[in-house]
């Protein structure tokens, strides 16, 4: 699967362990998936463009390169992927976050949005969606429609946690978007929870049932 990168980090796997404790509590779960967020940041963002600047030091006047152009925007959707969205301002403090609002229909497993705002130009920017669940795939694929339609073009999805059923529907729907995994789970239940998974994502990170 050329478009997906699953991490396979010791670091990662082992803080998602820690994640599908159902004993983790909301401050704990809040501080890891932000951790994650940042390790997987670190291999997700390795092809950032760069370009040659001109900076002196104390020695000599050199070339040497920074992140090239208007750079990253971090998308997160709503609620649950804003858990991520510090984990890669620690890495790039400079990104413009913009946010998707969609909530999955209990009954239907349909995705409703609700809100949406981009930064601008959202064409010239690297874009990393970020969602800690990739259950049956429709948020994501729904939030990538609607980026590409505002006119995102270089689009990436972070999830901690994919279903195969999720993952195989955003390649198939969008294979141009580089999709970073921490862990590939088993399967989806009647209720299209991932399993084993770490149960609702949003509610963890929120504190809410
Ligand atoms: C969860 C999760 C994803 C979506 C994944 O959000 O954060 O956005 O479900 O499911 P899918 O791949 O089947 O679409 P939810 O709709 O529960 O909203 P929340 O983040 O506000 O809790
Ligand atoms: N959303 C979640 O938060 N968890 C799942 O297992 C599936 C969708």
């Amino acid at each position: 699967m050329e478009n997906v990168t699953i991490i396979e980090h010791p670091l990662v796997q082992h803080k998602i362990s820690m994640l599908r404790d159902k004993r983790t509590g909301t401050n704990e779960f809040r501080t890891l998936i932000e951790e994650i967020a940042t390790l997987m940041g670190y291999e997700a963002l390795r092809d950032l463009p760069l370009e040659e600047v001109e900076v002196e030091t104390p020695i000599e006047t050199c070339m040497t390169p920074v992140i090239a152009g208007k750079k990253l925007a971090v998308v997160p959707i709503l609620r649950a992927g804003l858990g991520m969205v510090n984990g890669i301002l620690a890495l790039v403090p400079t990104a413009k976050v913009g946010h998707i609002g969609l909530y999955r229909d209990e009954k239907t497993h349909q995705p409703h949005e609700y809100f949406c705002k981009l930064p601008d130009p959202i064409e010239q920017r690297t874009i990393v969606v970020t969602d800690p669940m990739l259950a049956t795939g429709g948020s994501a694929v729904a939030a990538i429609d609607f980026i590409k339609q505002h006119g995102g073009k270089h689009i990436k999805f972070m999830c901690v946690i994919a279903a195969p059923e999720g993952l195989e529907r955003l390649r198939k729907a969008h294979p141009d978007v580089q999709i970073y995994v921490g862990h590939l789970d088993r399967q989806l239940n009647e209720k299209a929870y991932i399993c084993p998974g770490l149960g609702d994502a949003g509610d963890r990170i929120f504190g809410t049932k």
